[in-house]
């Protein structure tokens, strides 16, 4: 599976419902919702009205959403009827918590996503991997749109998909963060399912921008 999951963290406020919509017109089905604290991260993001008047006024698409905060119970309970996966940061809880989210969420019949910032090893993610849907490498720090991609994410991500292979698991790797025309195509080539793409989009956005990502 190679996709891409527009971020559409730096589409200005009104305008996201046409953006959304022109993409899923373009035959684009997934949607990457950016949600900040200012805590786990020094800005903030889309508001919870924003994200559920998208839901509510945007034709159906997958809606992952990226939440970069620290309350991870707070916002699980928030998001859990809009978005279909919810991705939260390794470094926002503690084993214990981990545990316990993941067990809510498969009760809840919730899917759930694991980010890992980019220097945190790997490796950590290979407990829980079996318990995920997605696994997202991010290529940038947390928090701003618009920043350069990390070259040392290719090799990150093919860690990952060893670890997701070894481990028999079905989880997706999603990489986040400066990804654009010139290196998107080795993120696929190195094991990644879903491409977030923001900035580059928003400021390329036209239907052939969607397709040259996908194919050149
Ligand atoms: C950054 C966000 C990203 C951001 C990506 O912390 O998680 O989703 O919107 O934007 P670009 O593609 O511009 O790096
Ligand atoms: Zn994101």
């Amino acid at each position: 599976m190679k996709k891409i999951s527009p971020s559409v963290l730096d589409v200005p406020k009104n305008n996201l419902i046409s953006y959304i919509t022109q993409l899923t017109e373009w035959g684009v089905n997934n949607v990457h919702y950016d949600v900040m604290d200012n805590k786990f991260v020094p800005n903030s993001a889309l508001t919870f009205e924003e994200i559920k008047s998208v839901y509510e006024n945007c034709p159906k698409h997958i809606m992952d959403i990226h939440l970069m905060v620290e309350d991870v119970e707070l916002y699980y309970e928030m998001y859990k009827n809009i978005g279909d996966i919810l991705t939260f940061h390794y470094e926002a809880m503690d084993k214990e918590k981990l545990t316990s989210l993941i067990a809510k969420a498969k009760k809840d019949n919730v899917k759930i996503g694991l980010a890992i910032k980019p220097s945190t090893n790997v490796e950590v993610l290979r407990p829980f991997i079996k318990d995920l849907s997605l696994s997202l490498i991010m290529s940038v720090e947390p928090g701003f749109g618009g920043q350069k991609f990390m070259e040392i994410s290719y090799d990150r991500v093919k860690e990952l998909e060893g670890i997701i292979k070894e481990e028999k698991s079905a989880a997706i790797i999603q990489i986040d963060g400066g990804v654009k025309q010139e290196n998107i195509k080795y993120c696929f080539e190195a094991g990644v399912n879903l491409a977030v793409v923001g900035s580059y989009l928003v400021k390329n956005f036209s239907k052939q921008t969607v397709d040259d990502l996908l194919t050149k």
